[in-house]
């Protein structure tokens, strides 16, 4: 698929000129990400070259997909080794030398501001926030800060401005996009200090809270308070509440509480030059204006850095019922979610999806799970309820399993008898993740679909890459968001050109969305364009641009632009 934008780029056109100079030498595979440039690179020349068919050399992630023979020049290939980031499986760019370097007087003025013990440089200190959870990006980064208030972060964050050093944001590093880690050498901000609760009003279940927060230990205290977080994950142990709002978590309570846009009333903010915005309100309902936070919520740490948050939490229930249930096939999974809806109403809180592959991997990885069930089954749904009246909850359990069963959704199934056995099913479902990363690499895809093409996609990408990987689905079916992905022994750019952009065409083709939870972080800017129309996208640069004029931020994430900035091809 071809495509063209309006914003042509001088660099752009000498880059591909060097690109195709007869001074030649390697053929090697390279993965480019050209942001806003691309188009300049579609010349007649380039194209026709394509169009011809001629076989891999180059492939050009921005919505397109090159394939060609044709060598590459010999200090091309020098210039882009020099400054590459090299992540497994995602957009390649150079370091942009609008950044300056890191030097001993900043490190000095660093400490001044957060004293000796926010700054760290200890290497292997360093060597862990460097790297992402899934050990999939990693960054170079020579300095890690731990502010203790939002007045060091707006100091920190005016010095890194006026002197151009570039800045990653972090909360708990559970990111799966690599968003939370550098690409380079940018300093990384982390939150983790900043973790005081500052207050809980007890009528209306409204929390503030500093950023750096530990979702679990949130959903513990209000826990004390007769309430709950709105949010759940299998990261909950590790991730930050300020981590959460900057990824607009989904996660597993999304489909009873619905998403954090609704359940977070205010942010604090530090932007770019270190102004701090106050938009902490505790109001359900206020209308002046704009609402601004929602900017933040899901900006990934490129617009602002969040340090204080005000959540809405809702009562803890007293009664809770896990089932985990078997279906021979994805229709009946369909068919199961409607009755649940319909039979379970305002007590339905879970709806999990496990294909066979994925309990099987969580069953081979994980020690001390076992199969729920007796016998193998295709597909498994996690079922969960949590009411306030036990009795009327089992009643309506009783009455959606009876149903089921009958009307064949379910060929088995096991409701947990104790809260240990319901630990045991939520133990198995939220540790897939991990059996992934245990089983060797993994090609992680986050997909929002229409309910009825939940599978298709999973089917698909199975007959596209044959024996090549092992693919496994599980996700959020309730709330139609699949993860899909693709196990191998090891990283493998063939691999993923099998994988991409096959699965992010399908998704554009049932106008789904090529992150429903995770984010873009620097996996996925390429792939904007498949769920984002161009004046979209242009919007979204120009809230950058105004909040983040030197794009400081958390840069060659999210953004296409930002991954690959016209200063990235500068010295070619
Ligand atoms: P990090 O990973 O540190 O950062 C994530 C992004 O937010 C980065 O771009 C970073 O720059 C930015 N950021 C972090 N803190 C701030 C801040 N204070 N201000 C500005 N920017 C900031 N996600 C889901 O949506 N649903 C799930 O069900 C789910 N389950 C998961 C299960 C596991 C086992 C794991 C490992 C991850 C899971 N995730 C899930 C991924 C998810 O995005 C995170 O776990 C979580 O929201 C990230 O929080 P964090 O504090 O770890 O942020
Ligand atoms: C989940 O739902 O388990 C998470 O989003 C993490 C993942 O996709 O692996
Ligand atoms: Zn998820």
């Amino acid at each position: 698929m071809w495509r063209r934008s309006k914003h042509a780029c001088l660099r752009a056109t000498q880059f591909a000129k060097l690109l195709f100079s007869p001074h030649l030498a390697d053929s090697s595979y390279l993965h480019i990400s050209t942001g806003l440039h691309l188009p300049a690179l579609l010349s007649a020349d380039v194209q026709s070259t394509c169009d011809a068919g001629e076989s891999t050399g180059i492939r050009i992630v921005s919505g397109v997909y090159m394939n060609w023979k044709r060598p590459l020049n010999q200090q091309f290939w020098k210039h882009w080794q020099r400054g590459l980031a090299t992540s497994p499986g995602a957009t390649k760019v150079f370091r942009d030398p609008r950044f300056a370097k890191l030097e001993e007087s900043d490190v000095q003025h660093f400490q001044e501001i957060v004293g000796d013990k926010g700054v760290i440089v200890d290497s292997s200190e360093l060597e862990v926030a460097n790297t992402d959870w899934m050990n999939k990006y990693h960054g170079q980064s020579q300095l890690l800060l731990r502010p203790q208030t939002t007045q060091q972060v707006a100091e920190i964050l005016k010095f890194c401005n006026s002197r151009c050093l570039a800045v990653v944001p972090q909360g708990g590093n559970t990111g799966l996009v690599g968003g939370s880690v550098p690409v380079f050498d940018e300093i990384i901000l982390n939150l983790g200090a900043m973790k005081s609760i500052l207050s809980f009003d007890e009528v209306s279940g409204i929390l503030v809270c500093e950023a750096g927060c530990i979702l679990e230990n949130l959903d513990t205290f209000v826990g004390t308070k007769g309430f709950t977080m709105p949010l759940d994950l299998g990261a909950k142990g590790s991730c930050q509440i300020g981590g959460n709002v900057s990824t607009n978590a989904g996660g597993l309570r999304l489909l009873r509480y619905g998403s954090l846009h609704g359940n977070v009333l205010g942010l604090e903010v530090v932007l770019a030059n270190g102004t701090v915005v106050d938009m902490l309100g505790t109001l359900r309902k206020d209308n002046t204006g704009y609402d601004l936070k929602q900017l933040f919520i899901g900006g990934e740490g490129t617009l602002g850095v969040v340090t204080k948050v005000s959540i809405l939490t809702p009562p803890k229930l007293a009664s809770t019922n896990v089932a985990f249930l078997a279906c021979e096939d994805y229709e009946s999974c369909q068919n199961a979610l409607k009755e649940a809806k319909k039979q379970l109403g305002e007590i339905l809180s879970a709806f999990e999806f496990i294909d066979r592959p994925a309990l099987d991997m969580a069953l081979c990885h994980l020690e001390g799970t076992r199969d729920p069930l007796p016998s193998k089954h295709n597909f498994y749904l996690l079922v969960e309820t949590t009411g306030s009246n036990e009795a009327h909850d089992k009643e309506k359990l009783d009455a959606f399993l009876e149903a089921g069963m009958e009307l064949g959704y379910f060929v088995d199934g096991t409701v947990a008898q104790d809260s240990t056995q319901a630990g045991s099913f939520w133990e198995i479902r939220e540790g897939i993740s991990e059996a992934l990363v245990k089983a060797g690499a993994v090609y992680k895809y986050d997909l929002s679909v229409p309910i009825k093409s939940f599978y298709r996609i999973v089917e698909d990408l199975r007959a596209q890459l044959g024996n090549a990987a092992v693919v496994v689905a599980y996700g959020h079916l309730g709330d139609g968001n699949v993860h899909l992905n693709v196990s191998a022994p090891k990283y493998d750019e063939q691999l993923l050109a099998k994988i991409e952009p096959f699965v992010y065409e399908w998704t554009a083709a049932c106008k789904g969305s090529v992150s429903a939870e995770h984010g873009l972080g620097f996996m996925k800017p390429h792939a904007l364009h498949y769920s984002k129309s161009e004046e979209a996208i242009h919007l979204m640069e120009g809230f950058k641009k105004l909040l983040d004029p030197k794009g400081i931020l958390n840069p060659y994430k999210v953004l296409p632009a930002c991954a690959a900035t016209s200063t990235c091809f500068v010295s070619v």
